[in-house]
């Protein structure tokens, strides 16, 4: 019979045969397909490979150090990382089209990424954490572009290296429980779906510093509650978004006029299609007070109650 176990075993074995005395790298993101498959090569040829992680600056809040400290601390995988923040902002300023922001950030992403390979030396195998519903997705061409995805899987195609991906033959389930397996942390195991281009496309309009800063504190207030209250794993994402609006309020007896935060919670199985989450009132009650309390420059909380279609999931 088939189980985790042997298909760890069966998959290191394939790895080593391989790799031989060759050198991988392997891009991260801290999601748990890219960190079971680093995970699992690692075992396979340990040092030889490394991992480089390429912060973009549009991680959620606590993330980068919760990827750096899984992976050098709990695995001891060598992990090249690159604080490119200041780059992607700066790229980015002044572009408010959705499909432009998305392009500029995949290319860059490329770009950081090949010139930290090209420190390395001889390198031989790209590992990707390519999923069975990945391969079969590509296989079909789509009527027309709803948005152009990018992730850490997409990598250079260019760079000349041999794909490994150990995860090629497994569904997401399947995925999430080698990962526990492997002792990897739940947070990481159970990580909500995370787009590529981060919180740029949570952000509508121009990207800046500062409403970087605005987001990812309401985003992780409403994590923080969705956690508490229960509810993380019966929601397939829960996130922030911040449209760019403001509106009057009034705070004490002074007038304001500041930005509105939208929470979008939705159910899913595939990220396909999505119905909006039926979060209890009392739970975003406390979310909206928490974060109109909390976050300066937030004077307004909704929550988006539609469904996919005809709404995506991301607002960009
Ligand atoms: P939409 O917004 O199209 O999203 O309903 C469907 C699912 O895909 C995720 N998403 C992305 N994932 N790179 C990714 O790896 C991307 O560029 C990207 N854009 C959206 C989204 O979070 C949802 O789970």
């Amino acid at each position: 019979t088939w189980t985790m176990g042997s298909f760890i075993e069966e998959s290191i074995r394939e790895i080593r045969q391989k790799v031989g005395e060759g050198r991988a790298i392997c891009a991260i993101s801290g999601g748990v397909d890219s960190s079971v498959a680093a995970v699992l090569v690692h075992r396979a040829i340990g040092h030889r490979l490394t991992c480089i992680f390429v912060n973009h600056g549009l991680l959620r809040r606590g993330e980068a150090e919760q990827v750096i400290s899984t992976m050098r601390e709990q695995f001891h995988i060598p992990l090249v990382y690159v604080d490119a923040s200041e780059r992607f902002l700066k790229r980015l300023a002044g572009v408010t089209d959705p499909e432009q922001k998305r392009k500029i950030i995949g290319e860059e992403f490329i770009r950081v990424f090949e010139e930290e390979a090209a420190k390395l030396g001889q390198v031989d195998f790209l590992v990707q954490g390519t999923l069975y519903p990945d391969v079969v997705e590509s296989g079909t061409a789509t009527a027309a572009v709803i948005k152009s995805h990018h992730n850490v899987g997409g990598l250079p195609a260019d760079m000349q290296l041999a794909l490994i991906e150990p995860l090629r033959w497994l569904f997401k389930d399947e995925v999430r429980e080698v990962g526990r397996e492997l002792g990897l942390p739940d947070e990481v195991v159970w990580r909500q779906p995370f787009p590529g281009p981060g919180l740029a496309v949570r952000i509508i309009g121009e990207v800046t510093a500062e409403k970087l800063a605005m987001l990812r504190h309401a985003d992780a207030i409403f994590r923080e509650e969705i956690r508490r209250a229960g509810l993380s794993r019966d929601i397939w994402q829960y996130f922030a978004v911040l449209p760019g609006l403001r509106s009057v309020g009034v705070m004490g007896d002074g007038r304001t006029y500041a930005h509105t935060v939208a929470l979008r919670a939705v159910y899913s199985s595939d990220g396909m299609t999505a119905d909006w989450a039926r979060i209890p009132f009392d739970v975003l009650e406390r979310v909206s007070s928490r974060i109109v309390n909390e976050v300066p420059g937030v004077n307004r909380v909704v929550y988006d109650i539609t469904s996919k279609p005809p709404a995506t999931i991301e607002w960009e």
